[in-house]
């Protein structure tokens, strides 16, 4: 399995902290957020890793990670989206450095408490179709939101008014290489994007979208307010580390 995060974008919900920085270079709390994804696939167990960023500091990340040393990592990929095409037009750029092989996607912003070693584990396995992993939260109005029946996903909508489950699609996602053409086949939606969630759909009506619900907390970190809090989580699962050392 290759890993790919998604780290493009203005962040302008996070104005005017992003004005002079990529929001993934924001700290939160003792580190730039960019480390938690990252560090999320290398505990995982990806080393093939493509990080996909944008806008006018994407130079920063390369000054930052390098060649991701830091994580243990002998190489880092890069590469550069142009404009706001959204989610799934920055996945788009992966298919080169995919060739072929199934993807861990991970959205910049998206920091989590446990290792997804499980969810990549499972997929890999058999390594077809996608799979999703998803969080109960009490805001499902804020992400894409999972409709279950039984052990199967049916629909997932993008920010629905009237959610039809708590469960958020968080911005983990386990896709093979028909990801590209799914992509390809994709309009941009209302606000002008194209939307990871159509990809997720595509797969649904497909008959293959699989999902995993994940353990431990979850946060984006998008908005002053998620990013307050997930500075918040981050700082006691630190100080309980210390703890416990
Ligand atoms: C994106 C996705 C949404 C997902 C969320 C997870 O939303 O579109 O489906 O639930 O990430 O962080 P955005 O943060 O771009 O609003």
């Amino acid at each position: 399995m290759k890993g790919v995060i998604l780290a493009g974008g203005l962040g302008s919900r996070l104005g005017p902290l992003t004005h002079i920085t990529n929001k993934h270079l924001l700290p939160v709390y003792d580190r730039p957020m960019i480390y938690f994804p990252l560090q999320t696939l290398v505990e995982a167990g990806i080393k093939d890793i493509l990080l996909v960023t944008g806008g006018n500091h994407a130079g920063e990340f390369l000054r930052l990670l390098g060649n991701g040393e830091a994580f243990g990592l002998k190489h880092l990929h890069y590469t550069y989206q142009r404009g706001e095409g959204g989610i799934a037009q920055a996945l788009g750029l992966a298919e080169n450095f995919a060739d072929g092989q199934p993807l861990v996607v991970i959205l910049g912003d998206n920091i989590l408490e446990r290792s997804i070693r499980p969810h990549v584990e499972r997929y890999a396995a058999n390594g077809r179709g996608a799979s999703v992993l998803l969080k109960e939260v009490g805001d499902p109005q804020r992400f894409g939101v999972a409709e279950l029946q039984g052990d199967r996903i049916v629909s997932i909508e993008e920010k629905p008014k009237q959610p039809k489950s708590r469960y958020a699609v968080t911005g983990i996602y386990l896709y093979d290489a028909q990801v590209f053409e799914i992509v390809r086949g994709l309009k941009p939606s209302g606000r002008g994007e194209l939307e990871i969630t159509d990809v997720n759909n595509a797969y649904i009506r497909r008959g293959q979208m699989r999902y995993d619900i994940l353990d431990g907390w979850w946060t984006d970190a998008g908005l002053p307010e998620t990013l307050y809090r997930a500075a918040t989580l981050v700082r006691e699962k630190t100080l309980m580390r210390q703890a416990v050392a």
